[in-house]
């Protein structure tokens, strides 16, 4: 029988794993399946158990459940405990061993296939989530000139960058303390675009040289991808590279072969207009 894989989540019927790992499972002669589950919400834990007891060998796990995925794990990455959130599982006999690629993708998108390094750089990240949660240590260890987290809830952002202060230069702050603030790279990791709405950031924050990410895919030109544009900054992107490249995080940790994801990317990309 092919070794079993698969995404759950809630909804689940959007998915684009299943597309990518078969991409890449074509592209490395992996032999393997890879399915999407709707998991039950508040049964994470019996959903994911039925996948593993049928002979499930590891999961990628979406919304709702990075959280229950987490509690589900008997042992935990660094980067899963930080970022406080699972998405991805690898089954070997007892174990239920836990990762998140979500930021690790991120970064080797920006750092690699846009050609954005980091190091000396300023960074702003919008949002205070779990998407930013685990966007935090990858960032960090690429060495910026400063990282801050803008949020809405001016609490959580402050909250965060305490804890995680030992791993570099990062501080929290409200939208209003942006004015007269430039950053060479800035990360939309809200999800006001999900519901067409435009995080209150200054447009003052932008630079022509720099770049607007958006880390929701697929959604075209955001509200914020819209305002960067607007400001000038010539470098757009949505979070499709980050999604393929996360993909491919998980695809190396469950096989052992690190799959080509330009090709993937490029079938995926929706041109953002
Ligand atoms: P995720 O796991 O996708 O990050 P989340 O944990 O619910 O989702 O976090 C959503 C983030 O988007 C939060 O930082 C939220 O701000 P608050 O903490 O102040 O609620 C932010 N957010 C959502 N809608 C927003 C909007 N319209 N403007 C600004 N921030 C928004």
């Amino acid at each position: 029988m092919h070794d079993q894989y698969a995404v759950i989540g809630n909804p689940i019927g959007h998915t684009k794993s299943p597309l990518i790992h078969g991409m890449f499972a074509e592209a490395t002669g992996q032999d393997l399946v890879y399915a999407a589950i709707e998991g039950r919400l508040g049964q994470f834990a019996e959903d994911a158990q039925a996948f593993r007891a049928a002979g499930g060998r590891g999961m990628n796990v979406t919304a709702p459940f990075k959280l229950d995925a987490f509690a589900f794990a008997t042992e935990r990455s660094a980067r899963a405990s930080l970022a406080g959130a699972v998405n991805a599982l690898k089954f070997d006999g007892e174990r239920v061993l836990a990762e998140n690629f979500d930021g690790v993708g991120l970064t080797r998108d920006v750092v690699d296939n846009l050609g954005c390094a980091m190091r000396g750089k300023r960074v702003l990240i919008l949002g205070a989530g779990g998407a930013t949660r685990g966007a935090l240590l990858p960032f960090l260890e690429q060495g910026p000139a400063e990282l801050v987290i803008a949020n809405r809830t001016v609490d959580k952002a402050t909250a965060l960058a305490a804890e995680l202060r030992a791993h570099g230069p990062v501080r929290g702050c409200g939208y209003h303390d942006l004015d007269g603030q430039r950053f060479d790279l800035v990360f939309n990791a809200t999800s006001a675009s999900l519901r067409g709405e435009l995080p209150p950031v200054p447009a003052t924050v932008f630079t022509a040289e720099g770049l607007a990410y958006e880390l929701a895919y697929g959604k075209g030109l955001t509200p914020f991808l819209r305002m960067a544009q607007q400001t000038g900054v010539k470098r757009l992107a949505d979070g499709v590279g980050m999604l393929v490249e996360q993909a491919a995080e998980a695809f190396d940790w469950w096989r052992g072969v690190r799959p080509d994801t330009a090709a993937v990317i490029a079938r995926l990309t929706v041109p953002l207009r």
